[in-house]
């Protein structure tokens, strides 16, 4: 996977997307890393706080042969490979479902991740992924993010995550893992529709398709709706 370092840029993700715009017929993939955005993009069309000091990157990837009925497996593969880096760092995290990923019941890490597809087959998925290290959270976050500076007491060496995220990226498919690393599975959630109605139910199962089905036997997408803990 070709590597690109850049110390500034408005948003890693709209880097990318442009890159596979303009030169998806080479079907290479790329990683782009930034020290900081001015402009980092988050779900919902919600903005993401990146100062200096996170983990801030996108990439694309294609793909050969993937089933479109497997296309959850890629948001498994790439939310154990955030965990199992963090891990490496002595950081315990879990997959707040489908993609976040939290320590100590805050966000340390979030993604976003946008899948193309050619009939029966993925063809390419375009990932944006934000981690809070060394940056400082800003104050009106601090009750729902957390930093690996905050958990360990000690700054890390971005250079050597960056090491292990691309490989763990590229290796790290164990997708049965998923489920065993879940924050919600069994646990008692807030369920908050899109016309801010709350409910209360218990998370039981991830369904292989990615929906997440609850005690009720109600199941979820996770664009239709927001969990709290
Ligand atoms: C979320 O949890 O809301 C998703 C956050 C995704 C943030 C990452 S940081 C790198 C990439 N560039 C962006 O502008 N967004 C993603």
């Amino acid at each position: 996977m070709k590597r690109v370092y850049i110390d500034r840029i408005p948003s890693t993700q709209d880097f990318i997307e442009d890159y596979v715009k303009e030169c998806k017929k080479k079907r290479e993939d790329l990683i782009i890393f930034a020290e900081e955005q001015t402009r980092g993009r988050g779900t919902k069309g919600r903005s993401f706080s990146s100062l200096k000091g996170g983990v801030y990157f996108s990439f694309v990837m294609f793909h050969s042969n993937f089933r479109v009925k497997d296309v959850f497996n890629i948001t498994k593969q790439f939310s154990m490979a955030i965990v199992k880096t963090l891990y490496e760092f002595g950081v315990d995290a879990k997959i707040k479902w489908p993609n976040d990923i939290y320590c100590q019941d805050k966000k340390i890490c979030g993604m976003l991740i946008k899948n193309a597809f050619d009939g029966d087959y993925v063809d390419y998925t375009i990932a944006g992924i934000g981690i809070n290290i060394n940056n400082p959270i800003p104050d009106e976050l601090k009750d729902i993010a957390i930093s690996t500076k905050e958990i360990l007491g000690k700054e890390l060496e971005l250079d050597k995550i960056y090491e292990r995220i691309v490989h763990n990226i590229n290796s790290w498919k164990h997708y049965g893992l998923y489920a065993d690393y879940s924050l919600l599975l069994g646990r008692t959630i807030k369920i908050i529709d899109q016309k801010g109605n709350e409910e209360i139910d218990v998370a039981e199962a991830i369904l292989p398709d990615g929906r997440l089905k609850l005690k009720s036997n109600r199941i979820l997408t996770a664009e239709e709706v927001s969990i709290k803990l």
